[in-house]
C-alpha cells in the first residue's frame, strides 16, 4: 500500500500518517522530518536547506526529489509506504510518478486532509515538538502527560522554528500557491480522496481508515 498524504502546513498529515503506520506496518517517509534531522546534525543538505525552511519556503526540488526516490529503495519499503510532505509540487509529483512507473508502480492513494487557513494558524500555535525524539503534541488536542515534556523520551517540548505565526501564513500561501494544484493531479489519477481534517484526531482517523480498509 503506498499513500501520500496531501494538505496544507499543520492539517494533520504527521499525526494521521503515524496512525497509519501503528495499524498497517509501513514506514512513513517525512521530508520535514529528514531535512530537519539533517540540520540537527549539520549536514550539507541540512545547511542548504536550513534558509528555505526558516523562510517558510521549499527546498528547492533538486534537494528532494532524489532523496525520496533513494529512500523508496529500501528493504522496508517493499511492501508500502506513507510519503508525508512529498511530493509539494509538480515538478515532484512527475519525478515521483516516472521513477514507480519504471518499476511498475503506483501510488494507491493521495489522502488530501482539508482545513481552512485560519483554522490551521489558530491550531498551529499549540503544537508542541520533541526537541530530541521529534513527537508532536497539542496543548490542547494531544497534550503531554506534564506540560512541556515528551511522553515518549522525557525531553523538552518546543514550538518549531517555522511555526512563529508570520512563518505559518507565509507557509500556508507557499502551500496554495505550489502545492494545492497537486489535488488536481491526483483527481486526474483517480486516486484522491479528501479528508475533513476538523473531525478531530479520531474522527479523522476514522474517515481515513474507510477509505483505506475498503
Ligand atoms: P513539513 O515538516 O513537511 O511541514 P508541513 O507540511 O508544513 O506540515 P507540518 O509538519 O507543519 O504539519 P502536519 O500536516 O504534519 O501537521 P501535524 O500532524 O504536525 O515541512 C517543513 C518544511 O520543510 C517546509 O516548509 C519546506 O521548507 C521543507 N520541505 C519539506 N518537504 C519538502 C518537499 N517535499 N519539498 C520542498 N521542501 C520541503 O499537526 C499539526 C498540529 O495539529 C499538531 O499539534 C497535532 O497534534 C494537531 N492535530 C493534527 N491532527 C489533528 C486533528 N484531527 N484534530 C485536532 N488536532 C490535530
Amino acid at each position: 500500500m503506498k499513500i501520500i498524504m496531501l494538505g496544507a502546513p499543520g492539517a494533520g498529515k504527521g499525526t494521521h500518517a503515524k496512525g497509519i503506520v501503528e495499524k498497517y506496518h509501513i514506514p512513513t517517509i517525512s521530508t520535514g522530518d529528514i531535512l530537519r534531522q539533517n540540520i540537527k546534525e549539520g549536514t550539507e543538505l541540512g545547511k542548504r536547506a536550513k534558509g528555505y525552511m526558516d523562510a517558510g519556503e521549499l527546498v528547492p526540488d533538486e534537494l528532494v526529489c532524489d532523496l525520496v526516490v533513494d529512500r523508496l529503495e529500501k528493504d522496508d519499503c517493499k511492501d508500502g509506504y506513507i510519503l508525508d510532505g512529498f511530493p509539494r509540487t509538480i515538478p515532484q509529483a512527475e519525478a515521483l510518478t516516472e521513477a514507480l512507473k519504471e518499476k511498475g508502480m503506483a501510488i494507491d492513494y493521495a489522502l488530501d486532509i482539508e482545513m481552512e487557513d485560519q483554522a490551521i494558524i489558530d491550531r498551529m500555535s499549540g503544537r508542541r515538538v520533541c526537541a530530541k525524539c521529534g513527537a508532536t503534541f497539542h496543548t490542547v488536542n494531544i497534550p503531554p502527560k506534564v506540560e512541556g515534556v515528551c511522553d515518549n523520551c522525557g525531553g523538552e517540548l518546543q514550538l518549531r522554528d517555522d511555526d512563529q505565526p508570520e512563518t505559518v501564513k507565509k507557509r500556508l500561501g507557499v502551500y496554495h500557491e505550489q502545492t494545492a494544484p497537486l489535488i488536481e493531479y491526483y483527481k486526474g489519477q483517480g486516486i484522491l480522496h479528501e479528508i475533513d481534517g476538523t473531525l478531530g484526531i479520531e474522527g479523522v482517523a476514522k474517515a481515513i481508515a474507510a477509505v483505506i480498509d475498503k
